[in-house]
C-alpha cells in the first residue's frame, strides 16, 4: 500500500477509448492519496485518510507493506511504445559526423546509420544481446517506465532477426515489466540485397513473418516506410503478409518525408495499424480519419533533439484535429540513445508546446493504447496492474521541468516495490 502521496495522477478513464483533444489533460488527481495493490493488481485508489479507516485494512495491516510516499507524487508507470533496444555498440562515428554536419540519411547512404549496427547484431551470442537488453530494461524501470515495446531490425536476415526476438523474449522473461516484441525486419534493405528491396520484401513477407509468427516472437510487425527504406507501396504488402499470419501492425512514417495523400487513410481503413510513429511531416488531408481511428500518432522528439534538428512533429495541429497521441523515446543507438520518458515528455514541453498534464498522459494512457494494453495499464484504477511510479517532486508539472536528471526514486511493478 502507498500512503501519504501528494498527488495522485490516476489517470482514470473519462470516456472510451484513447485520450484526444481536451480529454488528454484531465490527470484525475488525487491528493493526499493511497493505492492498495494486492496480488499484483490495484484493488482501491482513494484518500490516504479513507483507507485507513478502511475495515479490511485495519484488520490486515500487518500483513500488508506499507510504502510512506511522504508526499511525492505517484504516476502510473510509463509505457514506452517505442523502442529498439537490440544492438551492441553506439553509434559514434556518426554522432561525431553529425556534429561536423553530416545529415542522418547522408550517413546513411554513406553504410552508416542502421547498416552499421547490423555486423555487431549477427555476430554476437544470444547470451551477450540479452544481457545488453536486460540491463537496458532495468535502466528503463529506474526511470519509471513498466511497460516497453521493443523491436528488432538489426539482424535484417531470417536468422539474426529470430535470434533478436528472442533475446528479448530471454530478457523480458527475466525483467519484472511487461514487454511487447516488434518484429521490424523491415527497417532497411541490408547491403546484400542493394538494389534488390523487391527480393528482400519477398523474404520478410514469405520467410521472416511466418517464422516469426509460428514461434509467438512478435506481437506487432513494424516497418520503416521512408524515404531511403520501404516504400507504402512495400508498405502495405508487408502489413498484408502481417494480417495474413494474425499479428498486428505498427509503422516508422513520416521521419523524413510527407507521406503521399490518402496513404494514412488507406492504411488506418485496411491494416488498422496500432500506432503510426514519428509522424514529424503530416499530411493534413488524412487527419480527419486518423483522427476517427483508434490508431495512434506516437511522437517522439528524443530524435529530433538528437539530430540536431529545429523541427519537431506538430502535437498541437494532432491534437486539435482529434489524433489520440502518444510519446515515446524510441530508444535506439542511431537517433535516439535515451531511455528517459521524462527527457521526452520535456522535450514535448518546451518543443512541441504540449502542457505537463497532456504529456503525462501521452506518456501513460495513450501508450497504453498504442500497445493494445489499455485495459491492464497505464491508469491507477480498481483492477488495473499494479505498476505505478513515485517521483521526488511535489507537483506534477516538475517531472518534465526538470530535465537531464531522474526524478523517479521508486518503481513499484506488479505491486512489488523494485530495489
Ligand atoms: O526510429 N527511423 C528508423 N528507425 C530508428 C532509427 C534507427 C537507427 O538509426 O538506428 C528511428 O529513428
Ligand atoms: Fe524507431
Amino acid at each position: 500500500m502507498l500512503v501519504n502521496i501528494g498527488q495522485l495522477a490516476t489517470l482514470r478513464a473519462s470516456a472510451a477509448g484513447p485520450r484526444r483533444g481536451a480529454s488528454l489533460s484531465e490527470l484525475g488527481i488525487i491528493e493526499d492519496a493511497a493505492v492498495l495493490c494486492l496480488g499484483g493488481n490495484i484493488v482501491s485508489v482513494g484518500t490516504t485518510k479513507d483507507a485507513l479507516c478502511d475495515r479490511w485494512l485495519k484488520k490486515n495491516r500487518k500483513k500488508v507493506t506499507e510504502i510512506d510516499c511522504g508526499g511525492r507524487v505517484v504516476l502510473p508507470g510509463f509505457v514506452d511504445s517505442h523502442t529498439h533496444p537490440v544492438f551492441m555498440q553506439p553509434r559514434l562515428v556518426d554522432f561525431e559526423k553529425r556534429i561536423a554536419g553530416a545529415g542522418y540519411e547522408e550517413i546513411a547512404e554513406a553504410g552508416g546509420g542502421i547498416r552499421s549496427s547490423l555486423e555487431g547484431v549477427r555476430q554476437a551470442s544470444k547470451a551477450v544481446l540479452a544481457d545488453k537488453v536486460l540491463h537496458t530494461l532495468s535502466d528503463l524501470a529506474k526511470h519509471g517506465t513498466t511497460t516497453v515495446e521493443a523491436k528488432s531490425g538489426y539482424g535484417l536476415s531470417l536468422e539474426s532477426e529470430l535470434k533478436s526476438l528472442e533475446v528479448i523474449r530471454a530478457a523480458a522473461r527475466q525483467w519484472p515489466g511487461t514487454v511487447v516484441p516488434t518484429f521490424l525486419g523491415a527497417h532497411v534493405v541490408p547491403p546484400e540485397y542493394r538494389g534488390r528491396s523487391q527480393t528482400y520484401v519477398e523474404i520478410v513477407c514469405k520467410e521472416m513473418i511466418p517464422a516469426v509468427a509460428k514461434a509467438k516472437l512478435a506481437s506487432f510487425v513494424d516497418v520503416f516506410c521512408d524515404r531511403g527504406a520501404f516504400s507504402e507501396k512495400e508498405t502495405a504488402t508487408i502489413f498484408g503478409a502481417a494480417a495474413a499470419h494474425g499479428v498486428g501492425v505498427r509503422a516508422h512514417l513520416g521521419q523524413l518525408s510527407v507521406p503521399s495523400a490518402g496513404f494514412v487513410d488507406s492504411l488506418v481503413q485496411h491494416c488498422r495499424p496500432a500506432s503510426l510513429d514519428h509522424m514529424d511531416y503530416l499530411n493534413e488531408a488524412d487527419l480527419p480519419a486518423l483522427a476517427a481511428s483508434d490508431t495512434v500518432a506516437t511522437m517522439v522528439p528524443g530524435a529530433n533533439y538528437f539530430l540536431g534538428l529545429s523541427r519537431y512533429p506538430d502535437a498541437r495541429r494532432l491534437i486539435s484535429a482529434g489524433v489520440a497521441v502518444a510519446l515515446a523515446t524510441d530508444y535506439n543507438p542511431g537517433t535516439s540513445p535515451t531511455i528517459s520518458m521524462p527527457m521526452a515528455m520535456s522535450l514535448a514541453c518546451t518543443h512541441m508546446k504540449m502542457s505537463p498534464s497532456e504529456a503525462i498522459a501521452a506518456a501513460t494512457v495513450n501508450g497504453a493504447w498504442a500497445l493494445g494494453l489499455a485495459d491492464c495499464k497505464g491508469s491507477i484504477e480498481p483492477g488495473k496492474d499494479a505498476d505505478l511510479a513515485v517521483f521526488d517532486v511535489r507537483d506534477y508539472r516538475e517531472i518534465p521541468y526538470w530535465f537531464g536528471v531522474n526524478r523517479c526514486v521508486q518503481t513499484i511493478i506488479s505491486g512489488v516495490a523494485q530495489s
